[in-house]
């Protein structure tokens, strides 16, 4: 199992002991034994995710942070949160531009409106919680085992690889596929209503797009096909988002929904397109411009 760091300011945690026993202090060991990689709870732990996420490609660590770790974790989320871009968006399920050429009925013409905001990596100190989760090489390797991986890299991209998606009142994170295989998430703070995490296992695959499936999620007749999370703070999630559409629906009452995406990817080197980063975090940086040609293992759209 190799790992390997993309971010050169909050990677010096990496080495740090005490940043990684910060890190082990946090976990509930007796359930996830980050403390003891490879034995035997370990591996009971990793067989039990792997068959989750083999039945529908979602699993659930529950209370995988301990109580004692989850008001850091909320007050983390909230100090972040102003640093968010604001922005609400017409997307479609696909994100690919809505002036794409498509058949009549493509489930890309379905125009949806994206309300949630992210907070970029480099505005979250290195010192958090999060930030330490992110980079922490015996998490990657839990994670990586869980999901059958020999090898899982951080995101090269300065903006992308780490951060807090926050979904205000009123706003919703549509219907969507994720650009990645696979997503390792948790939510921070629950909002007072709504901000439901809906999903439809593998609605599509490498091989096949199935769009009148697709379609009718997004025009509302496809409730035999979405399952719902039921998340609480300090659990764990692992998702298969990239065969998996999925969404948060609307939140309601006074309090912002906040969750931490810790992206990774099997390859090294990954940075998002410039239009990608405009649009999620409305800027650009050097490293985006000068990106080669991502390495895609399919031909799906984005
Ligand atoms: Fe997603």
């Amino acid at each position: 199992m190799v790992v390997a760091g993309g971010c050169a300011d909050a990677c010096s945690a990496n080495g740090d002991g005490i940043a990684a026993d910060s890190v082990i202090a946090a976990v509930d060991t007796e359930r996830y034994p980050l403390d003891a990689p490879e034995g035997e709870r370990w591996v009971d732990a990793v067989r039990r995710a792997r068959a989750e996420l083999a039945a529908d490609g979602c699993c659930v660590l529950r209370g995988f942070l301990r109580d004692s770790a989850l008001e850091t974790l909320r007050a983390e989320g909230v100090a972040l949160a102003p640093r968010a871009y604001y922005t609400v968006e017409r997307v479609n399920a696909y994100n690919i531009s809505l002036d794409t050429a498509l058949p009549e009925d493509h489930p890309g013409r379905v125009v949806l409106e994206r309300g949630n905001a992210f907070v970029a990596r480099d505005l979250i100190p290195a010192e958090t919680l999060i930030q330490r989760l992110y980079t922490s090489t015996v998490f990657q390797r839990f994670v990586a085992d869980c999901f059958g991986l020999a090898e899982l890299h951080e995101f090269t991209d300065p903006l992308a690889g780490l951060c807090l998606n926050v979904v205000a009142p009123g706003m919703s994170h549509p219907w969507h596929f994720d650009t990645n295989e696979f997503t390792v998430s948790m939510l921070t703070q629950l909002p007072d209503a709504g901000g439901v995490f809906e999903y439809c296992p593998a609605i599509r695959s490498k091989q096949a797009e199935n769009f009148d499936d697709v379609r009718a999620v997004l025009e509302g007749r496809g409730e035999g096909l979405i399952r719902r999370l039921d998340l609480r703070p300090g659990d764990l999630q692992l998702f298969q988002g990239r065969f998996s559409l999925h969404r948060v629906s609307p939140v309601h009452g006074e309090t912002q929904r906040h969750t931490a995406i810790f992206a990774y990817s099997e390859t090294t080197g990954v940075i998002g397109t410039a239009e990608r980063s405009r649009q999620l975090f409305g800027r650009v940086l050097p490293e985006h411009l000068d990106r080669a040609q991502a390495v895609r293992g399919d031909r799906l759209l984005d």
